[in-house]
């Protein structure tokens, strides 16, 4: 749950040696910090078992910026050798601002418009992942005009239903995603690809879900995957070469969960892959994946101060402590969203009250402006203190808002007992820096 360079001496949260006040003084709160080690640790063992358990036909891990993306993690990205999935232009932007080579890029997208198309082509990505039939010919007319063979993948929906939140499920057939293998539609548009001299289909992708736990809807979606390349050969006399399974590999937000572990998950995986080519006949394609999450997620916490303090009397003569924190919705927007469970614990010092029933609350407009729904928490906790919340790595600062306009906050990346800005705080400036003035 926690960022590898925290330890807790005497109550006080410390990473790579600055403590949580210290770093509240210095950096003000709600903040993200960033373990930058982790981040790096992560992305490289995610490379290191996809190279080791799929040898010759590992392709490219591609972290999925959507977690969480900015010109400096951009960079910790090229450093490390791996490739980046965007979903739009703005998320394109910051990688090639981070200096990405462009083919480490992967471009996903439901709906690209033909600007963010054709800036993709010109660029030279390495591969875009085709979503519908209107994007093939979207994307050959781009290519065409640039004069490149541009290397597509087809996305498609293996009719596979991933034990997650239904709003971050994705490969059942009831979604706005992809072509459906089930009732035809991949296999219409492996044709209409193929008849495109400005397209080249490198192969097939499919992103399942997100949090997920376990491996069977990975490898229900590779297999079912793996039948159509079979149809594919058959048909049109062609291997694709290529398979990205996506995404989607869960981590820890409270204690008792465990984060899925690279090795946790590849070995079974490359295990099923390598078993349904071979009864298919064809050669093992280069498998990619693209972990979001599961690289950043565990990397970062939010520190929050405590405003204010109030007991509520429950109907069942019990009381709940309300414990309002100066961030909320705006910087996490999950549990509203999904009804995602986060854990807390006071970061600046020892308490030894008792602990009581408490709800940590952020400081909107709102009734479900809720950050934990249900904690224990000491029962001393009062305004000043602050409050740490573990893994918010993935899915936080990126899916940030200005609701009742608070300035998002920064994220901080600590590294060998170092702290430095690589997003600042927004200010007021910024917040009206839209606004037209006649
Ligand atoms: N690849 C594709 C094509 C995706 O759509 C996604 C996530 C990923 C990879 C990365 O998935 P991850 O490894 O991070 O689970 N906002 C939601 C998550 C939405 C995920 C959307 N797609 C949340 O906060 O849980």
């Amino acid at each position: 749950m926690w960022s590898q360079a925290i330890s807790f001496e005497k109550g006080h949260l410390t990473i790579s040696g600055l403590s949580a006040r210290e770093l509240a003084t210095q950096f003000g709160t709600p903040t993200f910090f960033i373990d930058e080690d982790h981040f790096r640790d992560r992305a490289r063992a995610w490379s290191k078992s996809l190279n080791q358990h799929f040898g010759e036909s590992a392709g490219d891990v591609y972290y999925a910026a959507k977690a969480f993306i900015c010109t400096d993690v951009a960079r910790w990205i090229k450093e490390e050798g791996i490739g980046i999935d965007v979903c739009t232009g703005g998320e394109l932007a910051v990688a090639l601002a981070g200096g990405i080579d462009p083919k480490k890029i992967e471009v996903h997208g439901n709906n690209k418009s033909v600007a963010e198309i054709e800036r993709a082509v010109q660029v030279g990505v390495k591969t875009i992942v085709i979503d519908s039939l209107f994007e093939i010919e979207r994307v050959a007319a781009a290519a065409s005009k640039h004069g490149v063979r541009q290397c597509v993948m087809l996305r498609l929906t293996p009719g596979v239903e991933a034990h997650t939140h239904e709003s971050i499920s994705t490969a059942h057939e009831d979604v706005k995603f992809g072509f459906s293998i089930a009732s035809g539609a991949a296999a219409v548009a492996v044709a209409e690809v193929l008849s495109h001299a400005s397209l080249e289909l490198r192969g097939f992708h499919c992103h399942v879900g997100s949090q997920i736990f376990g491996t069977d809807s990975f490898e229900l979606a590779a297999t079912r995957i793996i039948a159509l390349m079979k149809a594919c050969k058959e048909k049109h006399g062609i291997e694709l070469p290529e398979l990205d399974l996506g995404g989607g590999y869960a981590i820890a937000y409270l204690s008792g969960e465990k984060t899925v572990e690279p090795e946790d998950v590849l070995p079974s995986l490359s295990a099923v892959v390598k078993r349904e080519c071979a009864a298919a006949g064809l050669a093992l394609p280069i498998i990619s994946i693209e972990p979001g999450r599961n690289i950043v997620g565990p990397t970062t916490f939010t520190l929050y101060e405590v405003g204010t303090v109030k007991d509520v009397l429950l109907e069942d003569g019990s009381t709940r402590r309300y414990i309002s924190v100066d961030g909320g919705m705006s910087d996490n927007i999950r549990p509203s969203l999904y009804g995602a469970e986060y854990s807390a614990v006071l970061a600046d010092r020892v308490s030894t009250s008792a602990h009581a029933l408490s709800r940590v609350v952020g400081k909107h407009c709102e009734t479900g402006d809720i950050v934990i729904r249900d904690i224990q928490l000491p029962s001393d906790i009062a305004p000043g203190d602050l409050l740490a919340t573990p893994a918010t790595g993935a899915y936080g600062r990126s899916m940030a808002s200005n609701y009742n306009h608070l300035p998002r906050p920064p994220v901080v990346a600590i590294k060998n007992g170092k702290a430095r800005v690589i997003v600042r705080r927004e200010n007021e400036a910024d917040l009206l820096a839209l606004d037209v003035k006649e």
